[in-house]
């Protein structure tokens, strides 16, 4: 049974907000017996006590039903929903959709910026912060807003701004792209929503790696799709374990996420075959494409796309910052007046001025001077971690280095899930944040793992968050033997 739990509070709650939002969404259908505590104890590496004060709360709230001898049932909760999210959930009745998005991101925004109370945060996607580009970005946009115009922009975006990011996709990520085939669009997650409007119908097959990115999951989740995992090794997606047919397949080949690898030319080829004989859509998210420190720079998948099944997203959030809201995607000519038309339905374009200010800055250099100067504090920042682990974790974790991005993912080597889940608890009261691979997965994975985020801290932080995930270790019994 496949059971997401967030990695947020204790397990038992965990396992109950996993529960609930699976009766909610309808996979657990009412008078359906779950499985017996025991089983799921052991399926999800928890102890049994957990499992059965899970049991014991949804049967106080009304999602469960227990008969003596014979099991839990999930009990009939129909439409209106006993859950309280607020009192409008309780009056409006809400459309499927709706309540899909609410039972899959249960309400919550990126989990980082809620632990402001700890000393270091290792959290992925927390941005390098840079005080620079602050002051830079103000001026740049105050040039920009003198000549913008003021009528409605292009909902496909400003043409400036295609230009430049097909130049930019040229050079750097060997993409060939011409500006009637760029969509701009407030990130990656508005690419992925866009994606599942124009391709996806309710109960279609979404390929996911796994593990994979939780905002795509979440997203086509909420579009009704049903997500389907596939196997990734230390070279990335496993070709060889795609089912036998899907609508599309999201895939991140030049950096997979979260466990680092680079998908090579061979798996590439088959990833690409895969979807032409199945006439399934490949999205390539190439999410930190900018950030390589050494190692064969592979050009994006979409290079490769001699059949027009690759849509290629893009993203400033890793490259400048989240909160600008623009990305773009590069969409096959077949899909061009779908995507447009879909992006005019749904906002109108995005914001002109934000898309002026970033074509100039494209324009005059300060974007790759930026990139530049990122890419130096990114990967003094990646050699604190790494030497730090080297150092005060020794062969209690396995990294994978990727010579990429903004995170890295550390095997535990010789600790279970339980004790994995031990470590991030008491590495908070420690005042250090740690997160599990789990949430990102939809099969728990063989070892428990830790994604570490070292954008958000500068190196010396970086060391001093290492040493105390040294001592993390020691005092939960996990320490390196050497
Ligand atoms: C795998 C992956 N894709 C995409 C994104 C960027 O998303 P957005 O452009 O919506 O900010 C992130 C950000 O953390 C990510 O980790």
């Amino acid at each position: 049974m496949y059971l997401d739990l967030d990695g947020q509070g204790a397990r038992y709650a965990q396992l109950i907000r996993a529960l609930k939002s699976a009766i909610l969404d309808g996979r657990f259908a009412a008078g359906a017996r779950l499985p017996a505590s025991r089983a799921l104890a052991r399926e999800l590496d928890v102890s049994r006590n957990t499992v059965l004060a899970a049991y014991e709360q949804l049967q106080a709230e009304g999602f469960l039903l227990g008969r003596v001898g014979s099991g839990s049932f999930v009990a009939n909760v129909g439409s209106a929903t006993p859950q309280k999210r607020s009192a409008n959930t309780l009056v409006a009745p809400l459309s499927s959709f709706a309540r899909r998005a609410l039972a899959n991101t249960d309400g919550r925004r990126i989990p980082g910026h809620q632990h402001s109370d700890l000393r270091y945060d290792l959290q992925y996607g927390l941005p390098l912060a840079n005080p620079l580009l602050g002051s830079v970005w103000r001026r740049e946009v105050s040039r920009a807003a003198e000549h913008v115009e003021f009528d409605y922009p292009d909902a496909q975006g400003l043409l400036a701004l295609r230009e430049q990011i097909c130049d930019y996709l040229a050079r750097r990520r060997g993409v060939p792209a011409a500006p009637e085939d760029v969509v701009i669009v407030s990130g990656t997650q508005q690419a992925f929503a866009l994606a599942a409007r124009v391709l996806l119908e309710a109960g279609d097959t979404v390929v996911l790696e796994d593990p994979h990115y939780r905002g795509a999951r979440q997203v086509f989740a909420a579009f009704g799709a049903h997500a389907r995992g596939c196997r990734v090794d230390n070279e990335g997606l496993v070709p060889a374990a795609l089912p036998s047919s899907a609508r599309l397949a999201v895939v991140t080949p030049s950096h997979q996420f979260p466990t680092g690898a680079l998908l090579p030319l061979s798996r590439r080829v088959d990833l690409l075959d895969w979807a032409t004989e199945r006439h399934a859509w490949l999205i390539e998210d190439d999410y930190d494409g900018e950030f390589r420190y050494g190692g064969r720079p592979l050009a994006a998948l979409k290079s490769l796309d001699r059949d027009g099944r690759v849509i290629y997203i893009g993203s400033f959030s890793k490259a400048l910052f989240p909160a600008l809201r623009l990305g773009y995607m590069v969409v096959p000519a077949s899909l061009r007046e779908a995507f447009s038309a879909t992006k005019w339905l749904e906002d109108r374009g995005c914001n002109a001025l934000e898309q002026a200010t970033l074509a100039r800055f494209m324009a005059d250099g300060g974007f790759e001077r930026h990139l530049r100067r990122a890419a130096v504090a990114l990967r003094a920042r990646r050699s604190a971690m790494l030497s730090g682990l080297r150092r005060h974790a020794g062969d209690a974790v396995e990294v994978v280095d990727s010579n990429a991005g903004m995170h890295l993912t550390a095997w535990l080597t010789r600790a279970s899930h339980a004790d994995c889940e031990r470590l991030v608890a008491h590495a908070r009261t420690r005042g250090l944040g740690l997160y599990t691979i789990t949430p990102y997965c939809l099969k728990q994975p063989p070892r428990p793992g830790l994604v570490l985020g070292y954008a958000g801290l500068p190196p010396a932080d970086i060391e001093a968050a290492m040493k105390l995930f040294g001592k993390c270790l020691q005092e939960t019994g996990l320490a390196p033997s050497r």
